[in-house]
């Protein structure tokens, strides 16, 4: 078993770099599929999610070239198979992006339904309503989604989502650009990755509209041929960095990051007494005093990300006071509150309410993470415990996050990797 072993209770100082987005990534490198010539990708997070998807791409006859640490070329002129191999794509949710790349590209797709963490049910049926919406023929049988555009090309149409939905309307978007005719997606989500998707498009010969607003116009082009594009900074991964000081206290410069893209976090830290000061691409986060409680309450953007509530929880956990979260995207999203119990927390739920009442410090204990989020918020938890934590199943984390444990030891986070071999066997047995 390799785990995390952190020694807690040390502030941490200094200045951390933030890799490109996890979320724009995964769609934008499916996104190469629908593309006649080279994509040079830049800014790409080293992180699993990323390698699995190039392999995929890879499996089914793309080229794809290493430029650098963070820049890879991919060409996918020459792919003429739309069946994405079952064992890869199982392993990851953003996987659903396949259906509606190879819709576009081809006019059928062959896709396992997608992995990823577990918050209770994660349907597809809002990508499904618009692919079927725009002419798609879509069952799952012999464990694949097969979707076919009965005419061969997917048709322009007009889609409401009953949901806010950041995969529907990304996925929706995949399908549209190279339809034939206008396709108008209403209740669009209208998160940052969302934008930059349509940019990376746009920069290829899409016509993508309203990209960030709730409604977004996609007119069908012929072809979209090869170029250069640079991916945004991740606002999860600085947001938990930010959280991270905000738990264990001390003075960080967060490098590489639009402080817009993070008012809804630096505005919740701000209300817990945390000094947060925007600069041009990065913010400076200081915390020396106490923590103050407040409530969160998750929402698609522009509200508190979901994808920062166990983060955002680790800190309460340590503020004076009552604070209450509310679970506005995920039905179950409170699966980690058993591990921040073990280390002292003292959490209620009941259903998508969490009460946290403030604690004086977590203690280290032996915990696991559970999905990539809640991970993330035990590794805060332990960056800002008395004594030792040990977290096993990290693969989780390292799904999401680039080079987590050099960058905290970058900021004085006494943080580092163990492989034990016995339990490795256990793990297995087990
Ligand atoms: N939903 C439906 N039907 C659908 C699609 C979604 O009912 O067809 C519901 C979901 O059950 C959920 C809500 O709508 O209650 C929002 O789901 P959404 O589709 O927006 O989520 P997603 O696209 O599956 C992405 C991120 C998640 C992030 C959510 C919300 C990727 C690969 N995943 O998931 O990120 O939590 O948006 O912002 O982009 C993470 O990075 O840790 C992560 C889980």
């Amino acid at each position: 078993m390799t785990k995390y072993v952190i020694h807690g209770g040390k502030p941490l100082y200094g200045e951390i770099d933030i890799s490109g987005a996890k979320n724009a990534a995964v769609a934008i490198i499916p996104a190469a599929l629908l593309v006649d010539g080279v994509c040079r990708i830049e800014n790409l997070p080293q992180i699993s999610d990323v390698t699995l998807l190039l392999n995929i791409l890879q499996e089914l006859g793309a080229d794809v070239r290493t430029v650098n640490r963070t820049t890879v070329d991919v060409d996918c002129s020459h792919i003429r198979n739309a069946r994405v191999p079952e064992e890869l794509a199982r392993k990851i949710r953003a996987s659903y992006y396949l259906i509606g790349a190879l819709l576009g590209r081809f006019g059928s797709a062959e896709v396992p339904p997608p992995g990823g963490c577990d918050f209770g049910g994660r349907p597809i049926d809002q990508h499904i309503k618009g692919f079927v919406a725009m002419g798609a023929n879509v069952d799952v049988r012999g464990g694949y989604i097969h979707a076919k555009a009965a005419n061969g090309r997917m048709t322009g149409t007009q889609i409401y989502l009953d949901i806010v939905s950041v995969g529907a309307t990304m996925n929706i978007m995949l399908a549209a650009v190279l339809a034939d005719g206008l396709t108008i997606i209403e209740n669009a989500a209208k998160e940052p990755h969302i934008v930059d998707l349509a940019n990376f498009l746009n920069s290829m010969g899409a016509e993508i509209m309203g990209a960030g607003t709730d409604v977004i116009k996609i007119r069908g082009v012929e072809r979209l041929s090869g170029g250069t594009y640079s991916i945004i900074p991740d606002q999860i991964e600085a947001g938990t960095y930010m959280a991270a000081v905000a738990a264990a206290g001390g003075e960080v410069l967060v490098k590489n990051v639009i402080p817009k893209h993070l008012e809804c976090i630096t505005a919740k830290l701000l209300e817990m007494g945390v000094d947060v000061e925007e600069r041009d691409d990065a913010v400076l986060v200081r915390r020396t005093g106490k923590l103050t409680r407040t409530n969160v309450k998750t929402l698609p953007y522009p509200g508190f990300p979901t994808d920062m509530q166990p983060q955002i929880a680790a800190v309460l956990c340590l503020a004076e006071g009552t604070s209450v979260i509310t679970e506005g995207v995920w039905d179950n999203r409170y699966r980690y509150v058993d591990e921040f119990r073990r280390m002292g927390a003292q959490i209620q739920v009941d259903g998508k309410i969490a009460v946290i009442e403030g604690v004086e410090k977590f203690t280290g204990a032996r915990i696991q993470a559970c999905d990539l989020r809640a991970g993330a918020a035990m590794v805060i938890a332990g960056l800002a415990a008395q004594g030792t934590t040990e977290i096993g199943r990290i693969h989780h984390i390292e799904r999401g996050y680039e080079d987590i444990v050099r960058k905290l030891s970058g900021i004085g986070a006494d943080i580092r990797v163990v492989v034990t071999p016995d339990e490795d066997k256990q793990a297995q047995v087990g």
